[in-house]
């Protein structure tokens, strides 16, 4: 992206951050159609394991039926009703919450309870969303007919080869929820610019003057030496809408985001370590990013209100620093206009 570009492209409409109407095209424009990562891949590795998630508004199952992973819409086609509730379990089938409508975990309706033959089976199927596994990772996206997995993930399969993911071990898992639009955090993580006023802790250990974030088509790639001049041997991955990934030899750090809410989104951390690893080493490692998301969650949100105040002005973007923030506006505006 240009500078130019770069410069021209500025906050410009302040109710893109706040605006329900905005917030429901983006939902189906923008998450209905990419990939969100849920976390590890072993929460449903047995068979008749599901995991039960909202991502973007939008109510999902995974299901491990018999070895092959499935994804649907968490709705009984009776009357709307929750297959199961929020969170992981293990089932045979799924018997509706409401009435006891049942469905094979491949989402065939196999009972309507006290129908009889009024409802044809082939009529009442669940709705099908999409799920696809990577090294240990697992993803899900509303729409059924979402882009090819692999290809959509591009660049960062690429960038992460090296890494021994699939031997690391998960430790810890948490989710995290902010009071501000899931652009204004997705923006924010695209940018070095503020880690000397945000993060004076992670300003002690790397050099954010020479904080890089190098943009490839919806991917990015972040880089910055460390203080004492040492090449950082890790890799901090960028996937729109809401995937980053910080690799290491000995470990990595899965962040996924998505909005819960017009201005509301949900941060979730997956943390996984090489076999072996100190739990004291791990442990430091995850307080200090919860630590950084929490300096984070404080700005986003201060930025959120100020936005929210129907008084905020376009602004200006740094072609040096914010080439990431234009990335992630460019790409969100394609994607609206897609729809
Ligand atoms: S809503 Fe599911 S059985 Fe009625
Ligand atoms: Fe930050």
């Amino acid at each position: 992206m240009s500078s130019d570009t770069i410069r021209r492209r500025t906050v410009t409409d302040a109710t893109a951050y706040v605006d329900p109407a905005r917030y429901e095209d983006e939902r189906r424009a923008v998450f209905a159609r990419e990939w969100t990562s849920v976390g590890a891949a072993s929460r449903v590795a047995a068979p008749g394991t599901y995991l039960s998630v909202w991502v973007a508004g939008f109510p999902l199952v995974v299901v491990n039926d018999g070895g092959t992973l499935r994804a649907h819409q968490n709705i009984c086609r009776h009357r709307s009703g929750p297959l199961v509730d929020d969170g992981s379990g293990s089932c045979g089938r799924f018997v509706c919450r409401y009435h006891g409508w049942a469905y094979a975990l491949d989402g065939t309706l196999t009972s309507a309870r006290d129908f009889g033959e009024e409802v044809d089976p082939a009529d009442f199927s669940l709705t099908s969303a999409s799920v696809a596994t990577w090294r240990g990772l697992l993803f899900v996206a509303g729409d059924p007919t979402v882009p090819d997995f692999e290809e959509w993930l591009g660049p960062v399969a690429r960038h992460s080869a090296n890494f021994p993911m699939e031997s690391f071990e998960v430790t810890h898992r948490s989710s995290h929820d902010l009071a501000a639009n899931w652009k204004v955090y997705a923006e924010n993580y695209q940018e070095g610019y503020h880690i000397p006023l945000v993060h004076p802790g992670l300003n002690r250990q790397i050099d954010s003057s020479r904080y890089e974030v190098v943009v490839n088509g919806p991917a990015t790639v972040h880089r910055a030496p460390t203080r004492d001049g040492a090449v950082t041997d890790g890799a901090w991955l960028w996937r729109f809408p809401g995937l980053a990934l910080n690799l290491y030899p000995s470990g990595l750090c899965l962040e996924s985001y998505w909005p819960t809410g017009p201005t509301s989104t949900r941060v979730e951390y997956t943390f996984c370590f090489a076999p072996g690893t100190p739990a004291d080493e791990a442990e430091g490692s995850v307080t200090s990013s919860v630590a950084i998301l929490d300096e984070d969650r404080a700005i986003c949100e201060s930025v959120q209100r100020n936005l929210a105040s129907g008084l905020a002005r376009p602004g200006i973007l740094s072609p040096r620093h914010e080439a990431g923030v234009a990335q992630v506006q460019a790409l969100v505006d394609d994607a609206l206009a897609r729809a």
